[in-house]
């Protein structure tokens, strides 16, 4: 994980104050019933998932009694103890960066991360995760994007209250780096109402992409 994403969110884990919207930063932002019927439209009753950096479930706790199964990869305990404990659910306290496995995915799933890591970062997680998408699968990844040029908030957010690192790629060279490691017929879908978006260079999309 980006050093300043990661202090960030690990000073998040061992606060006092943590709870399950903890990791959705501005409480108004919890959009995860949204997220969770946009993936079912992709999703059948046997669908494999792999969702990265799950935080505290509020996705995966929604998804998964209309999936087969999910694994969700979250580096830090501390969010993923409010996963619900069910067979379908397989936690790994991991770095999207480091975690591999041999399994494919019917739905390999980003919401609310890539805009933790930069350019190169990206490109190399893209082209690590097309390898587990299977040959009908799709990637969907969620998130702002720029709206006309890579937007990067590197400092003291007055909002948060902390030291805060986040690039909202250019949306169209968010699309150029999927193509380039591999992804094809990439849909780009304005998930939310309008209000949602709370910036002008900004806003929110889904990409879901298959190979
Ligand atoms: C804004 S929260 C979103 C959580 C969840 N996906 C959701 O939509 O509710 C971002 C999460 O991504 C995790 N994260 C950030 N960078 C990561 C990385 N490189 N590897 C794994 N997880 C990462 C953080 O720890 C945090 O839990």
């Amino acid at each position: 994980m980006n050093e300043k994403a990661f202090t960030f969110f690990e000073k998040m884990a061992h606060s006092d104050k943590l709870t399950p919207n903890s990791v959705r930063l501005v409480k108004s932002n919890d959009f995860s019933d949204m997220d969770t019927a946009f993936i079912r439209k992709y999703a059948k009753p046997n669908s494999t998932v792999l969702d990265l950096g799950a935080g505290t479930g509020l996705i995966v706790n929604k998804l998964f009694p209309y999936v087969g199964s999910i694994v969700a990869v979250e580096p830090f305990s501390q969010f993923t103890r409010y996963i619900i404990k069910d067979r379908k659910i397989t936690i790994v306290n991991s770095d999207i960066d480091k975690f591999s496995t041999n399994k494919l995915f019917d739905i390999v799933s980003f919401f609310g991360v890539m805009h933790y890591v930069n350019e190169i970062e990206a490109k190399s997680i893209y082209s690590k995760y097309f390898n587990y998408v299977s040959e009908q699968g799709k990637m969907i990844v969620k998130n702002q994007f720029g709206l006309h040029e890579d937007v990067t908030v590197d400092g003291f957010s007055e909002e948060l209250q902390e030291n805060y690192f986040s690039q909202y790629r250019y949306i169209d060279k968010e699309i150029r780096l999927l193509r380039e490691v591999g992804f094809n017929n990439i849909e780009v879908v304005d998930i939310y109402p309008k209000e949602c978006n709370r910036w002008d260079n900004t806003h929110f999309y889904a990409l879901v992409a298959e190979k």
